[in-house]
């Protein structure tokens, strides 16, 4: 056997929640215990906890690794020169915000380089609200990251990534996501020449699976299409960097190792992708269409019942079949505040403006919908069945106001023009005829 070796590169484990386990070399993983007095090949035990203790027991995340070097093993954190890009939270507004996508830029840039933040609505001091960012990158990380502030939603909407976790390793495309664990170190490595996408850092409760309620037991994500990682570790001497996001701000410190060097682990505190091409849409067979609560693929709660701290909703292609009915998303203002984004094609709400890589934001009780042309169109088509197709919409809704930050406010992405796509709704009310 050759104690040098990792295990194979890629592979996965199937499942939401579950309790995973992995070993990169045979017998890694203790038995019967999680800390025994000499662990497996002299690897130290370390537990990974996402939740609190004393959480309820459905609720409970934690992982136990088995590692070459404790986490414990690193020098004092040092403040980083370079902090987040997108700066402080500016004024908040109750205008409808739509900006189109940002460049990649040119010069190096990884991908915590590459994040900029863009809007949220709590300080990662507290347990609950969430951040968006974008991020752009065309290096690999030769660092390695976790934050400290919440778990991270990554995505993607171009270029393939390569997630390496301490718990083994995510291939990432456009049209799948992945979520990242509170505090786990990963390195974002490009597959293709330049990435681009979206975060959505979430400092409340996990995210799961929404309940189905009436839907029964299968419908909208289904949990065997999750993958979570299997163990694969780097048994590396050399000189790396390691970064930590606290409270927002980018602290590093430098070791003689690699923190990649999970052996063996057992939990379900875990990463995790998802094809979003695998979710079964649900959506009427006679009039009407629900809300797109219908469309939620992860959800994160807050303590009062079916208010979310973060709901990750997505508009993926279906057949539309609603007879008599006004087919686009109809108008309407929300309790909820939403943030979208464009993964591929274009959005059956808008005729144009809304770009892939670009976003945008309708806050608390603001009054959207359809576009003018959109809407004319919706009015006036011929209703057959027919199949809204090459798109993939996606929207981070939350419970708390939003509030951009100054970049996104200031930046030259965002359209002056939004309340405009609005303005050629005509007048179509005829009082002397029904
Ligand atoms: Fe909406």
């Amino acid at each position: 056997m050759n104690l040098d070796a990792s295990s194979p590169v890629l592979g996965y484990q199937s499942g939401f929640g579950n309790e995973f386990s992995s070993e990169a070399l045979p017998g890694a993983l203790p038995v019967g215990q999680n800390s025994p007095q000499k662990a497996p090949y002299g690897l130290y035990a370390e537990l990974l906890s996402g939740t609190a203790f004393t959480m309820v027991r459905s609720e409970s995340r934690r992982t136990w690794m088995y590692r070459i070097q404790p986490s414990a093993n690193h020098p004092a954190f040092v403040k980083l020169e370079r902090q987040l890009a997108g700066g402080p939270l500016g004024p908040v507004t109750p205008n409808r915000l739509r900006w189109n996508p940002l460049p990649i830029p040119v010069e190096a840039t990884d991908f915590i380089d590459g994040l900029v933040g863009m809007v949220a609505n709590s300080g990662a001091e507290k347990p609950s609200g969430i951040s968006i960012y974008h991020y752009r990158a065309n290096t690999s990380m030769q660092r390695v990251f976790f934050n400290a502030d919440g778990e991270l939603l990554v995505v993607p909407e171009q270029g393939r990534l390569r997630i390496c976790t301490e718990l083994g390793r995510l291939d990432l495309e456009p049209l799948e996501i992945a979520v990242i664990p509170r505090g786990l170190k990963f390195r974002v490595e490009l597959l293709d020449p330049q990435a681009r996408g979206y975060v959505a850092e979430n400092h409340g409760a996990p995210l799961r699976l929404p309940d189905l309620g009436p839907i029964g037991s299968n419908g909208l994500a289904n949990p065997r299409d999750f993958l979570a990682p299997v163990a694969h570790y780097e048994d590396d001497q050399s000189r790396t960097t390691l970064v930590q996001k606290f409270l927002g701000e980018l602290w590093g410190c430098e070791l003689d190792h690699s923190p990649l060097n999970v052996v063996a682990w057992h939990g379900n505190n875990v990463p995790y992708k998802y094809d979003l091409r695998r979710f079964n849409t649900l959506g009427t067979v006679s009039f009407d269409h629900p809300d797109p609560s219908i469309f939620t693929v992860l959800t994160s709660p807050t303590s009062v019942p079916g208010l979310s701290n973060l709901d990750f909703v997505i508009f993926p292609p279906r057949w539309m079949v609603a007879e008599n009915t006004f087919r686009p998303p109809w108008f309407h203002r929300n309790l909820m505040n939403e943030f979208m984004g464009l993964i591929q094609g274009s959005y059956d709400a808008k005729a144009e403006g809304f770009l892939p890589g670009g976003a945008s934001l309708h806050s608390c009780m603001s009054a959207h919908g359809p576009d003018g042309e959109t809407c004319t169109k919706a009015i006036t088509a011929e209703l057959q069945p027919s199949k809204i197709d090459n798109t993939m919409a996606f929207m981070f809704e939350t419970s708390q106001v939003l509030r951009p930050s100054r970049f996104a406010l200031e930046c030259a992405q965002l359209q002056s023009n939004y309340d405009a796509c609005w303005a050629s709704l005509p007048a179509t009310f005829t009082p002397n005829r029904r």
